[in-house]
């Protein structure tokens, strides 16, 4: 059985938190230079670290509102190993590589990778950081990006570990609410979907309590709630969160509501029930169409959607979820340009 097929047994919110645990127990610094670190988790960041990246972020802005290709990287070749379905992030890494002037490597099938003969992940990073200068690494079990980092002479970036992290994607997602709502303090936000398996959400959370008065707002099935870990977490900081199952007027009233999809292909290998439980869970909450008409909240989401987000929503200004996609570019070009070549 190959990697990718093992079913998930392990239970995820225990996981994380011992990951947690281990991380801070070595009590690592957020980073300041990033030249030739690996960007694995969240919690690698501080405001001061996210700083830099969105002043760096604005400047890739710009330079894409000229279509220009610079030659910043050129000597540089990214490699993307992709090993779960992906479109936009990998070609927002690879979009983002080669509009900076460098190269890219790439091995999006799993189908015709050395993986499918049985090649375990340390042994694939040692032979591919010889064709490459970066990995972006998407994998479907959770700290493989960690585990990919500790083999790795090359700086290594997670773009989704399974149910783990997805830091990518976080940082966009909290540029984007910067943007849209011209601040990083003071609102609710609204995560709604499947927070359990949904490793956009892990992310965003430990991004989001850097900042102040932020209030968290979870809307998830039973089975699909924010892992305990996180919860923990979360009172620990001394973090204002609350939960339910349905949408209510919090959800309503939110500045923020990010919603995100079911995670099927997680759920139906975490055990023997999960096919079943999939196919209970699919269709089990909606944002209705008209919410845009009651609420003022931006609309987010990591995309791609299903049918958690009717398209009669799409036309509202208040439907962000496009723009969001679209800074996953200048994030990354910055991010690529930050680790290569420092700050
Ligand atoms: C997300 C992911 O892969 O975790 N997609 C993305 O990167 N934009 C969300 C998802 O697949 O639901």
């Amino acid at each position: 059985m190959t990697q990718e097929t093992q079913p998930v047994t392990q239970d995820l919110s225990l996981e994380r938190e011992a990951q947690v645990a281990s991380f801070y127990k070595e009590n690592t610094p957020p980073i300041r230079n990033f030249k030739g670190r690996d960007i694995l988790l969240a919690e690698q960041f501080d405001r001061e670290s996210l700083e830099i990246l969105f002043h760096e972020t604005s400047k890739m802005e710009e330079l894409l509102k000229e279509r220009k290709i610079t030659d910043l990287l050129s000597p540089f070749i990214l490699a993307t190993l992709f090993y779960e379905p992906s479109t936009r992030t990998r070609l927002s890494f690879e979009t983002s590589m080669v509009r900076l002037g460098g190269k890219v490597i790439s091995e999006s099938s799993v189908q015709f990778s050395s993986q499918m003969k049985g090649e375990v992940l340390e042994d694939t990073i040692r032979v591919v950081e010889e064709c490459a200068d970066v990995i972006a690494l998407r994998h479907p079990k959770e700290g493989s990006a960690q585990k990919a980092a500790d083999f790795a002479f090359i700086p290594i970036i997670n773009a989704g570990d399974g149910g783990g992290q997805h830091p990518t994607q976080a940082f966009l997602d909290v540029y984007t609410i910067k943007k849209e709502l011209g601040r990083l303090e003071d609102f609710t936000i609204t995560m709604l979907g499947d927070l359990r398996f949904g490793r956009t959400v892990h992310s965003l959370t430990y991004l989001l309590l850097l900042f102040p008065n932020i209030s968290l707002h979870f809307v998830a099935p039973a089975y699909l709630k924010m892992p305990e870990g996180i919860l923990r977490f979360l009172e620990r900081k001394g973090v204002e969160f609350s939960q339910t199952n349905q949408l209510d007027e919090k959800t309503y009233d939110s500045d923020v509501v990010y919603v995100t999809r079911v995670q099927e292909e997680r759920i139906k290998e975490f055990d023997s029930f999960g096919p079943q439980r999939a196919e209970l869970l699919k269709n089990s909450y909606q944002l209705p169409a008209d919410f845009p008409k009651i609420s003022k909240a931006i609309i987010l989401h990591p995309l791609p959607r299903l049918n958690e987000i009717p398209p009669e929503v799409d036309q509202s200004p208040t439907a962000a979820f496009f723009r969001q996609s679209s800074y996953g570019i200048p994030i990354r070009m910055a991010l690529l340009k930050l680790v290569l070549l420092g700050n």
